[in-house]
């Protein structure tokens, strides 16, 4: 890719257009549909899935997804369970983006195929993001790059962006550092957060030591500063550190407003942890607006996506500044990499994957995602 693309490319997220009239009128940016809540894997720490449940039908998800059009939503990310479970997701890729949508799934990659992914970039998906947990499967999370590395290569030509998120916990925590710096170093974007909050102990996992937990942070903000594609913003860094230290950090959630979630029953759902009764199909623009405001929960919500959109309309200019100068100290290292003969660029192992293969395609630009409301980019 020529220099001057790439360089584009990493900044093609910031549709300032397109997402700055959502900053400022009344409709959401984004909407997370569970499109089944069945799953494939069995993660500890996950409250999100239900083998008991069949999945929605086509018809019923078309409907829902254009009812979440009407309301104005931006962006849809497609998530569950585990999407590629679903039989039509082709299909519910290819709607959303007939609809104008900006379009992103989160999957744990296991029924990835090279086929698959053609057909979804044929369809018009955009971003997806994988997650990887470790390096290798453990009882508590089977999601490592033992499974995901051999697919990085289906990437290698595709115009779908792909990113990579991994969950911090006791059990992770030793191999967390190792699954940032594998995604770094094939210059995927990448992070990795830390579990959710668990107020009602339905998690099967422990956190992991504070200390441990606080310098790994601090280390991928210092990261983060200099440039490096961590994928998280440095607001959501910096908010993940004062819930470690147990510090107030003052925000309005805009949960259930400028971002919600739509179950696999076509539920509205505030987010992920707060759900309602109320049909996505009986849902108006006032009921939207009636939940521009502090939240009860809000304490050490762990809620990443929600605090991430929250924060970013509350201060866009603050966030967004803090995200364009961390990508533009980037631009250097391009350049040069322009620079290097190629014969030379065999010996950067930053630029190239592990295994020699080239950088991935997607690495340079950020997108719609489930759980990143801060980086913006083009709608359809
Ligand atoms: C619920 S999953 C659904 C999509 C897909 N099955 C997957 O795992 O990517 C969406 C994202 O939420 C993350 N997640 C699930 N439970 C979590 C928790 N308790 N804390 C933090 N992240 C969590 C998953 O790791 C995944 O990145
Ligand atoms: S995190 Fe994803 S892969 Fe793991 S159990 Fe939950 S839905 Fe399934
Ligand atoms: S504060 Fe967190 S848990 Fe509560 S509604 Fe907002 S996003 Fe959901």
């Amino acid at each position: 890719m020529k220099l001057f693309d790439k360089i584009g490319r990493e900044f093609s997220g910031y549709n300032i257009l397109e997402s700055g009239k959502r900053l400022i009128d009344r409709k959401p940016l984004q909407c997370s549909l569970y499109v089944t809540d069945r799953c494939n894997l069995d993660c500890a720490y996950c409250t999100e899935y239900d083998n008991s449940r069949p999945h929605p039908s086509l018809d019923d998800l078309k409907k829902w997804i254009r009812k979440i059009r009407e309301l104005g939503t931006m962006r849809i990310a497609l998530v569950g369970g585990e999407p590629l479970v679903h039989p039509n997701i082709v299909e519910l890729v290819r709607y959303c983006r007939e609809l104008g949508f900006a379009t992103s799934l989160t999957t744990n990659g296991f029924l990835l195929t090279r086929k698959l992914l053609a057909e979804l970039e044929d369809a018009g998906l955009q971003v997806m993001q994988i997650s990887v947990d470790r390096m290798t499967p453990s009882p508590i999370t089977k999601k490592s790059f033992k499974t995901i590395l051999p697919k990085l290569d289906y990437f290698r030509d595709s115009k779908i962006s792909l990113h990579i998120t991994g969950v911090i916990c006791a059990d992770t925590l030793p191999e967390s550092r190792a699954v940032l710096e594998t995604g770094l170093s094939r210059g995927i974007p990448t992070e990795v957060r830390l579990v959710h909050a668990d107020p009602l102990q339905r998690f099967r996992v422990d956190r992991g030591p504070r200390e441990e937990l606080e310098s790994f942070i601090d280390s991928m903000i210092e990261r983060k500063r200099r440039g490096e594609k961590i994928h998280t913003s440095e607001a959501i860094l910096n908010y993940q550190r004062s819930l470690l230290r147990g510090e107030h950090v003052e925000w309005t959630c805009m949960a259930g407003y400028k971002l919600f979630f739509v179950s696999a029953q076509g539920k509205f759902w505030i987010c992920s942890m707060v759900h309602t009764d109320k049909h996505i199909m009986d849902v108006t623009l006032d009921d939207l607006y009636a939940n521009y405001r502090k939240k009860s929960c809000q304490e050490g919500c762990g809620v990443y996506c929600a605090v991430s959109a929250s924060l970013l309309v509350e201060k866009p200019v603050h966030v967004l500044g803090k995200e364009i100068v961390a990508r533009a100290k980037r631009i250097p290292s391009m350049v040069r990499r322009s620079l290097t003969p190629d014969s030379d660029k065999a010996t950067h192992g930053t630029m190239r994957n592990a295994d020699g293969t080239h950088e991935m395609n997607g690495s340079t630009k950020s997108g719609p995602s489930a759980d990143n409301g801060v980086s913006l980019r083009k709608s359809a």
